[in-house]
């Protein structure tokens, strides 16, 4: 029998009870052991609950019960899920969690501790939910050298933007849906401004470049300013808005960001809708490989974090290599990255053309009737720093979406 302790039950601590419960069985047979869930910590009492006899509001009790093997950290938040799993690892339990907050801040010093002491941390529901992508990206693709990895690493936003162009929904709407749904993080700026897709990304590019991406240093961007008359002129272009994270190796440099871009529907990005996320990692030898998925949710996201119990009941003496370097890896700003953008405006085309023209020859201006009183028009590609510059030059611009 492996004991194991799950700190937080929300959304996630939940579904992480109600999946080793239904799939005792055969969780049990796939780790080699059953998997017994000691303890419960929240800090909230569930009276008439399944946890309520194992319910705990002290960490101190999981921390100095040597039957724990395996503690699942599923609150959230910096603090005080680091201070539970640094003291977990260090009294020798190994950790499995969900927490891209805390995997992003201190993933390599949680690693490294792990690595001392022979035990594992484990974090493969940190990003992409159900999807598979940090296993593969430490075991299947680590002989080739990773060139890109781009995707829509975000559930809560990519739903709210489905919802927004397929229902027309309004974002506010759209956005309680997802929260009701248990989607969206605890405070929804972290999904809605793109710092969630950003500790995401970091923590995937750290994995394949193999030093520490600060997720501070990377170009975020998130949807909130995205409009429905924005998506109606992504329609009229035939694309899509979506929150795209990326980061890239060209040259010597490495590149990294997150923003909303209008992928086009013959890209393989333009149909992953609702709450699916989907990953592009680009090698050197091996060309694209795309994982595809459930990004959120609590039972798809419970399945990822059990299975990462049932790697660490299988080890539980032996240390899972992760190549996570303390050693930053330096970003190169995106001011050279050359795209076209599209350009909403307020007034007349006419009255604005030549201006346009002059600062984006070749421009291609379009209206749409959700639009009575703005046009928007599509530039050739140019690097981020002119259009920036040129951008200055006119009056009335009020907003842009780069093209993927
Ligand atoms: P919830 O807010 O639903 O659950 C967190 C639980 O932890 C709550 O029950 C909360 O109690 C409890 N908690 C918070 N602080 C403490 C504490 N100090 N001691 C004991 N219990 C505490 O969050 P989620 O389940 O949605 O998310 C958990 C983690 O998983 C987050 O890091 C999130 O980013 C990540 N994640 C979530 C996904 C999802 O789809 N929801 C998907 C992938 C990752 P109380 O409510 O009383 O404060
Ligand atoms: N809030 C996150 C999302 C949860 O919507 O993608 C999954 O990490």
């Amino acid at each position: 029998m492996t004991d194991i302790a799950v700190l937080g039950y929300g959304t996630v601590g939940s579904g992480v009870v109600e999946v080793i419960d239904k799939n005792s069985k055969s969780i049990g047979m796939k780790a080699g052991d059953e998997i017994r869930i000691k303890y419960v910590l929240d800090l909230r009492d569930f009276p008439g609950d399944r946890v309520e006899s194992v319910l705990v509001h002290d960490f101190d009790v999981i921390l100095s019960d040597p039957s724990v093997r395996i503690v699942v950290e599923v609150m959230g938040g910096v603090e005080p899920a680091y201070t539970f799993v640094k003291k977990s690892l260090l009294a020798g339990k190994s950790v499995c969690t969900s927490n891209k907050e805390l995997v992003a801040k201190h993933g390599p010093e949680l690693i490294s501790i792990a690595r001392k002491k022979g035990i594992n941390f484990l974090f493969e529901a940190s990003v992409g939910g159900a999807i598979p992508v940090i296993r593969p990206i430490n075991s299947s693709l680590t002989a080739d050298a990773i060139l890109q990895i781009k995707g829509i690493l975000n559930g809560t936003t990519n739903y709210i933007l489905t919802q927004m162009a397929d229902e027309g929904w309004e974002f506010d709407k759209a956005l309680e849906t997802a929260q009701k749904l248990g989607y969206a993080e605890r405070d929804p700026e972290a999904d809605i401004e793109g710092y969630d897709a950003c500790r995401k990304i970091a923590i995937l590019s750290s994995l394949a470049y193999g030093r520490n991406v600060d997720f501070e240093k990377i170009y975020t961007e998130g949807i909130s300013k995205i409009t429905a008359t924005d998506i109606c002129y992504a329609k009229k272009l035939g694309c899509a808005v979506k929150l795209l994270a990326s980061s890239e190796y060209d040259d010597g440099k490495y590149y990294a960001m997150v923003a909303p871009f209008l992928v086009r529907s013959t890209h393989p990005l333009y149909s992953v809708n609702g709450v699916y996320n989907a990953i592009f990692v680009n090698g050197e030898s091996i060309g694209d490989v795309m994982f595809y998925g459930s990004g959120a949710g609590k039972l798809p996201t419970a399945c990822a974090v059990v299975a990462d119990v049932v790697d660490a009941a299988k080890h539980l003496d032996k240390h899972i290599y992760t190549f996570w370097s303390e050693e930053d890896l330096e970003l190169t700003g995106i001011e050279n990255a050359t795209r076209s953008f599209f350009v909403r405006m307020s007034g007349k085309p006419e009255e604005q053309k030549d201006r346009i023209e002059a600062a984006f020859a070749g421009a291609q201006m379009l209206t749409v009737d959700e639009d009575p009183d703005g046009f928007g028009f599509v530039t050739g590609p140019v690097t981020e720093k002119e259009f920036n510059e040129r951008l200055k030059d006119l009056t009335g611009v009020k907003g842009r979406i780069r093209f993927e």
